[in-house]
């Protein structure tokens, strides 16, 4: 992997206190969408340092976390090398690379990944059919901003318009599909005025 718009980010994520506040809602979102059972196979995409799915790692068979980033990866490294999170593993790699059986999880859940993703109907089709039958992809985003989210960074979504995403991920072959508005993420530009961006959820069953 090379480097990547994360590699300045990574050593600082799991500090800001506001990207920790957005895991935990996010992830009591998850819960109520999510039977996790000890024989369960869950992914976190785009799982960043862990804040999300480490907390479920010890309640599942196992945690995939995939990420392209070599740096985010290797905070979740030193975590996973601090502490016992269960068995987790880590794919340092795109979803097409990582090469996992079809309907073999049980879950796929993320967060503030996909509007970083390019080819974003392929990826959904390759997390339908990787899904069970009666699978869940659960997805935390950001509702449409004015591109001041990422600073000078271009990404390929300035967040969706949920009924977007939300068709995206029927044609890609889920069965139900619902979304709901969920609440605010507050982040400063570079001159440190605080803006907020609002932040829906996704739920899918194949
Ligand atoms: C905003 S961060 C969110 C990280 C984590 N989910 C969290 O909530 O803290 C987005 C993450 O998605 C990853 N990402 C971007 N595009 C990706 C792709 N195509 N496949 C896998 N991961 C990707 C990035 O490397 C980054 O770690």
């Amino acid at each position: 992997m090379s480097q990547d718009e994360f590699t300045q980010k990574a050593e600082e994520w799991d500090s800001n206190p506001e990207r920790q506040r957005i895991a935990d809602e996010f992830a009591a979102e998850v819960e109520k969408a999510v039977d996790f059972m000890p024989e369960s196979e869950v992914l976190d995409f785009g799982c960043g340092t862990g804040l999300v799915g480490l907390r479920f790692g010890k309640r599942v068979k196992t945690l995939y976390a995939l990420d392209t980033s070599e740096a985010m990866l290797g905070m979740l490294g030193a975590k996973l090398e601090n502490e016992d999170f269960g068995n987790v593993q880590v794919i340092p790699k795109t979803l097409h690379e990582a090469d996992f059986p079809a309907e073999s999880l049980d879950a796929i859940f993320t967060s503030m990944a996909m509007h970083h993703v390019e080819g974003l109907p392929e990826v959904l089709e390759l997390m339908a059919k990787l899904l069970k039958k009666s699978g869940k992809l659960v997805i935390g985003e950001l509702l449409p901003e004015d591109g001041s989210f990422h600073g000078d960074n271009i990404v390929p979504f300035n967040g969706f318009e949920p009924d977007y995403l939300a068709g995206l991920v029927c044609e890609a072959g889920f069965s139900s599909v619902q979304h709901h508005e969920h609440g605010i993420y507050n982040k400063p530009d570079k001159e440190g005025v605080m803006h907020q961006y609002a932040t829906f959820i996704l739920v899918g069953e194949k």
